[in-house]
């Protein structure tokens, strides 16, 4: 039977001008809305007491199995407002897919689409004030399902006892500068993934891993890193939480292809149907890092850009690593056909282009 969650309203929700001061400017995931839905997963008896409750601290014991084997996996997806005053999800039923399929390979339950469907419902429908209203740029409310190992136990196997939990947080750009272009550090001493690893899944292992190779980019003055694969470090992966997007001179739009080792993107694979509309022809294959290197120099690649739910589609400019640099080919706001793939994607989701592929979901 599907979950039904039960609605606790908190008795003291932020009040309608501290919720306007905060939507006013909300950054990136620093604000969070005034309630939160959760449910359990208990070995033998699967997933019950579904609820939406206040926002607030959780209890968990010190032994949580979470804590010490990091038996986590979580989504990200962003409710937008429309014109008319609907709240939308972009495509929710491919995050769902992608928790369930993260879940198996971190031994976690797996929550059915309808379970995941009817959270992000109630959560939505309980903090509507929270989604920000229409026409006040790249706002949305980001939703951050989760999923961890509750059970107080230090053996090494699969928790028989799992919490599920959405939280959401009213959301503006990710990148503060916008659109200007991001600088990145080629990551060689450091590997995101490897082959038969958890790279595939959304689980948060894989971004700590990613985190001394981010911090020994910004020593070195970039934004992000990017992250090449564990066996040859020769072909590009993708940076810490986007995949990057290459645009050559004969209109190919190239990805690195899914190794099991790269996260799959809704974000990604969105762009890579959008890219027909354009009239570009999508490519996903292996892209050595050396392409890169070359292609901006020669003029074979045109542009290029990085992409997520969070960050929607920000432009990359130069390319740094140990000894060496390779030219931006971005400008001050990145590239013509990064602009167009930006708008195309935001067109659809704020409601201002027809939705022809199904791709939006009422909320
Ligand atoms: C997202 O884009 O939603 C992510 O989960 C990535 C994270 C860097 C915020």
């Amino acid at each position: 039977m599907s979950l039904t969650f039960d609605i606790h309203r908190r008795p003291d929700p932020a009040t309608d001008e501290r919720r306007a001061e905060i939507l006013a400017n909300p950054g990136f995931g620093q604000h969070f809305s005034d309630h939160m839905a959760t449910a359990t997963w208990t070995k033998g008896e699967g997933w019950h007491d579904a609820v939406v409750e206040p926002y607030g601290p959780i209890s968990l014991m010190p032994s949580a199995a979470v804590l010490h084997y990091a038996q986590e996996v979580f989504e990200g997806l962003k409710a937008y407002r429309h014109e008319d005053g609907s709240v939308w999800s972009f495509r929710p039923e491919a995050n769902a897919e992608r928790m369930q399929r993260s879940a198996r390979r971190l031994a976690l339950p797996e929550l059915p689409t309808d379970d995941f469907m009817a959270s992000l419902k109630a959560l939505v429908e309980t903090d509507v004030a929270w989604v920000p209203a229409f026409g006040t740029g790249e706002t949305s409310l980001y939703l951050r399902p989760f999923m961890y190992a509750s059970e107080p136990f230090l053996g090494v196997r699969p928790a028989n006892e799992v919490t599920y939990s959405v939280i959401a947080s009213p959301a503006g750009a990710y990148f503060p500068r916008g659109l200007e272009p991001v600088t990145l550090w080629i990551s060689e001493g450091y590997a995101r993934a490897g082959r038969g690893g958890t790279g595939a899944a959304k689980t948060g292992g894989n971004y700590a891993s990613s985190l001394a190779g981010q911090l020994e980019g910004i020593e070195h003055g970039c934004d992000q890193a990017v992250f090449l694969d564990s066996a040859t470090h020769t072909a590009i992966e993708e940076l810490g939480g986007m995949n990057l997007f290459f645009v050559t001179d004969d209109g190919r739009l190239l990805t690195p292809e899914l190794t099991g080792t790269i996260l799959e993107g809704v974000t990604r694979s969105s762009i890579l149907e959008l890219a027909k509309d354009l009239g570009l022809e999508p490519e996903e294959r292996r892209i050595e890092i050396e392409e890169w290197k070359q292609g901006v120099r020669d003029g074979s690649i045109r542009e290029i850009f990085a992409c997520g739910t969070a960050a929607v589609v920000t432009p990359v400019g130069e390319l740094r690593w140990e000894g060496g640099s390779a030219p931006s080919t971005a400008g001050d706001e990145g590239g013509e056909v990064t602009r167009s793939i930006r708008k195309a994607l935001l067109d659809v989701q704020y409601g201002l282009a027809e939705d022809t592929r199904g791709w939006l979901t009422r909320l």
